[in-house]
């Protein structure tokens, strides 16, 4: 089954072409940082972080999140035999060790970002470039469950070749590593991603914006027609979830995460879960949603309709038996006007008369056993309604 992930991630800057927004640390370094995004990572961040994972009150790992990831923000300089060292600013004994061993003692994993390149894309950290082989067993000596490599400064040979080699380098540590490529979706990682990562990055950084290229609209989109490619093992990863870091607004957060769990995407919480409002807690563990995400089919959605009023029909086979069940998200795209979205039984392959149970999965309620088509009323722009729908046997 998919794993979902909490993530401790490092603000992507403006200027940086490559990967992870995040929870970053304002220490005055990240002046070049925007969107209030900010770094957690230091030593007893972390540590917070995995406390606030592991609480019964926040209910997030008994739902299944269970990674700290790490992403660009913690790396020193390397040592004189080559090893990998963690920033000592941040994490006084120069290694990951301490605080992995916390992590684990919680019952949760560490994750962490390495970069393909010889330098990584932010302040110029060490990169693996040349290092695969050392970085790898570095790593995993020090218990690391999860690998992201990322692409900045990469050498010019082909993405999978260079995946590849980090895939072997983790393989030959003997450790159990979830490996992230995140080589931005340029060279269409979802051909070769199955047999090389455990997931692959399909587009360049998601921010924490509605519009915009790397905006969650176009993430969306860009997510359609890209299921075929995925499934247990190997998941098309669209990046972080974004949920109400501004400006994302509450509509725009709950259909980034009805998307996610839709896609069968890594689940990657960007906020900080410290302190979670209830607007979070809402979206981000919402067990019916999450059930969607973690669905035992482990058949990733797609687009089904995609109307010329801008309205989308898209949709998720579920378990328990084939063809009987599907989530379904009914999304006006547009950004202005409400709509009335249809999804006709018939584009499940299920007769007019076929009699179907029709739930609001945010809702948690049952709408009704329904003949035909379901019609979503009213939906706001960059809203959605998702349903589940089960035909009666
Ligand atoms: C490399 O140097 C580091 C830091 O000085 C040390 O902890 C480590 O044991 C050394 N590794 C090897 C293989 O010599
Ligand atoms: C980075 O790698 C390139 C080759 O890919 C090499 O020419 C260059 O010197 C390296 N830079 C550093 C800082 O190691
Ligand atoms: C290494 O690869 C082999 C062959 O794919 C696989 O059976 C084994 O489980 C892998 N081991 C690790 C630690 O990834
Ligand atoms: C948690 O949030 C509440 C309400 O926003 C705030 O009053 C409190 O200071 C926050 N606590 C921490 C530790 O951030
Ligand atoms: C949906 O249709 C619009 C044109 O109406 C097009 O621009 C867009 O790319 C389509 N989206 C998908 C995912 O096919
Ligand atoms: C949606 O349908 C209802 C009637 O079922 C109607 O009152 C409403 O105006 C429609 N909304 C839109 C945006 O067309
Ligand atoms: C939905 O089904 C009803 C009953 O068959 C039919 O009258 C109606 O036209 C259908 N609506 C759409 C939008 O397909």
């Amino acid at each position: 089954m998919l794993p979902l992930f909490a993530s401790l991630l490092l603000v992507a800057t403006a200027l940086s072409a490559s990967s992870p927004p995040a929870l970053a640390l304002d220490n005055g370094a990240c002046t070049d940082d925007y969107c209030g995004l900010f770094d957690f990572c230091y030593e007893e961040e972390i540590m917070q972080m995995a406390d606030a994972m592991a609480s019964v009150s926040s209910g997030m790992q008994d739902l299944g999140y269970q990674y700290i990831n790490l992403d660009d923000c913690w790396g020193g300089p390397r040592s004189a035999n080559g090893t990998l060292t963690a920033d000592t600013s941040r994490f006084p004994s120069g290694s990951l060790a301490k605080v992995t061993s916390y992590v684990h003692s919680l019952g949760l994993k560490m994750g962490l970002y390495l970069c393909a390149g010889n330098e990584t894309c932010k302040y110029k950290r060490p990169g693996s470039w040349g290092y695969f082989d050392q970085d790898a067993q570095t790593v995993a000596d020090w218990g690391i469950d999860f690998v992201k490599l990322d692409w900045c400064n990469h050498p010019n040979l082909p993405p999978p070749t260079v995946y590849g080699m980090m895939r072997d380098s983790l393989n030959k540590t003997g450790r159990p590593i979830v490996f992230s490529a995140c080589e931005w979706g340029e060279d269409e990682p979802w051909t070769w991603g199955m047999e090389t990562a455990n997931m692959w990055r399909v587009h360049k950084d998601h921010l924490p914006l509605w519009g915009s290229e790397q905006g969650t609209a176009n993430i969306i989109q860009s997510m359609a027609h890209l299921s075929k490619y995925a499934g247990p093992g190997g998941w098309n990863d669209p990046d972080f979830l974004m949920t109400m870091l501004p400006p994302l607004t509450e509509r725009e957060s709950r259909t980034e995460f009805a998307f996610w769990a839709l896609f069968a995407a890594p689940l990657i919480v960007a906020t900080d879960i410290r302190n979670m409002t209830d607007v979070k807690q809402s979206i981000l563990l919402n067990p019916e949603v999450i059930a969607i995400n973690q669905d035992a089919f482990a058949i990733a959605g797609d687009i089904a309709l995609n109307n010329t009023d801008g309205t989308q029909v898209w949709t998720k086979p579920l378990s328990p038996s084939v063809d009987n069940r599907y989530a379904v998200i009914l999304y006006n795209s547009n950004d202005v006007g409400d709509k009335n979205i249809t999804i006709p039984w018939s584009i499940l392959n299920w007769g007019n008369n076929a009699q179907a149970e029709v739930r609001d999965l945010w809702a948690r309620e049952r709408i009704g056993y329904i003949k035909a088509n379901y019609t979503a009323i009213n939906v706001p722009p960059r809203g959605h309604m998702l349903i589940s729908i089960t035909i009666l046997q």
